[in-house]
This record gives structure tokens, sequence and C-alpha cells, in this order.
């Protein structure tokens, strides 16, 4: 029987590290649905219309360099708010959440849209500085020539398009786990969420 995960939260919120670490604890398969619309917001980059591009997104596009840029996330978050972009990703996220052998799946409408029926939801935040020191500090460490105050307006503006748009904002489902991993380091972060993962798990379990 498949189990779902949802985690959900603002930009840099650490979900992607989380995610991968609930995944890897349980055994689960891992989907960066960010990634989705990172891919399809890369093609209107290039010039291709946004609903286009999501009808056809293949794997190869999921693969391409330079989705991580902060050019490609801002792109991201405004295919996003295309009812029409959100509507043909559908099917593959909720196809992915009920894989056999449960799943993780990290997003922004992970509990709230794609899978209101997941077994356990976490919402992961942070307040928008400490955000915009851990998105700092990665794109450093890559090699990204940035500054703080940069990162720190592109991640406010991100978040304030993702929770003001219509289809699908940015919000906490009603039932979900909230994680402020603003005083966490990434390990107490990751023993919150299984605790909160095993909690719901018991809660179903008879
Ligand atoms: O990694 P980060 O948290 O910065 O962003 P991401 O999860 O890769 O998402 C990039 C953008 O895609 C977000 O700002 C949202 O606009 C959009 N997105 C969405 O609308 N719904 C999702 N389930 C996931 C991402």
């Amino acid at each position: 029987m498949g189990f779902t995960i949802a985690i959900d939260g603002p930009a840099a919120a650490g979900k992607g590290t989380l995610s991968k670490a609930v995944a890897q604890h349980y055994g689960f398969g891992h989907l960066d649905t960010g990634l989705l619309y990172r891919a399809v917001g890369a093609r209107m980059l290039d010039g291709m219309d946004p609903i286009a591009a999501a009808k056809a997104l293949l794997a190869e596009d999921l693969a391409r360099e330079g989705l991580r840029s902060p050019d490609v996330a801002q792109a991201a978050s405004k295919v996003a708010i295309i009812p029409e972009v959100r509507a043909a990703l559908v099917d593959f996220q909720r196809a992915y959440a009920r894989r056999a052998g449960g799943a993780v799946l990290d997003g922004r409408d992970i509990g709230t849209v794609i899978c209101p029926d997941a077994e356990a939801k976490l919402f992961v935040t942070a307040i928008p500085e400490v955000r915009a020191r851990r998105r700092y500090d990665e794109m450093c460490a890559a090699g990204v020539q940035t500054d703080y105050e940069t990162v720190l307006k592109d991640t406010i503006e991100r978040d304030h398009r993702d929770s003001t748009r219509v289809d699908a904002p940015l919000i906490a489902a009603g039932d979900a786990v909230i994680i402020d991993t603003s005083q966490l380091d990434i390990d107490a972060a990751v023993a919150a969420a299984i605790s909160a993962v095993d909690a719901a798990h018991a809660r179903i379990t008879p």
C-alpha cells in the first residue's frame, strides 16, 4: 500500500534536504515538484509557451543544467501562476504520490491540492532572513556570484508571488505539522520531521 508524505513550504526553507533525508529514512521515493515548475520556467526563458511546455514535459527536461539558477526560480514562480500549467502537472505528481513503496513530495501545494489525503503532511518554514542566508551560502558554495541582499529580495518576492496567486497558493494545509527551522540545524529538523511522520503513521495504523 502507498504512503504519501507531503512537504510544503516557502522558498529555501530546506524542504529539499529534509525531503531527501526523510525519503531515505523510510526507503521511499522522492519527487521535488519545484523541479517541474523550474523546467517549465526554463522552457519559457527559451521562448516556449509555458502551457505547451508543461504539457510536453519530458524526464530529460528535469535533468537539464541551470535549473537551480535564480533566474529560473523566478521564471518558475511566474509560470506557476498559470492554472493550465499547474493542471498539466497534476496527474504525474498524483501518480508518483501513490507509487508502491511510499513517496515524499515536496512543493507548495502538495498537502492542499495535489495530495489532500496524504498520510502525513509537513509545512517547513523559517524566517526570510534565515532562508535567504542558507540560499546565499548554498550559492556561494556553488561558485555563484551574488550578494545576500539580492538573495533576500528574490526570496521575499517569490514568496509573495507564490502566496498571493489564486490557483493553489502557498499555504499550510489545516492538518499539516508546522516545522519552523529558523533555530534548527538539519539534524534537528530531520528528527522533528520523522517524529511527526511516525505519529501520523501510528494514528492510521490499527
Ligand atoms: O527550492 P526552492 O524552495 O527555492 O523552490 P522550488 O521548490 O524549486 O520551487 C520553485 C518555484 O516553483 C516556486 O517558487 C513556486 O512558484 C513553484 N512551485 C509551485 O508552484 N508548486 C510546487 N508544488 C512547487 C513549486
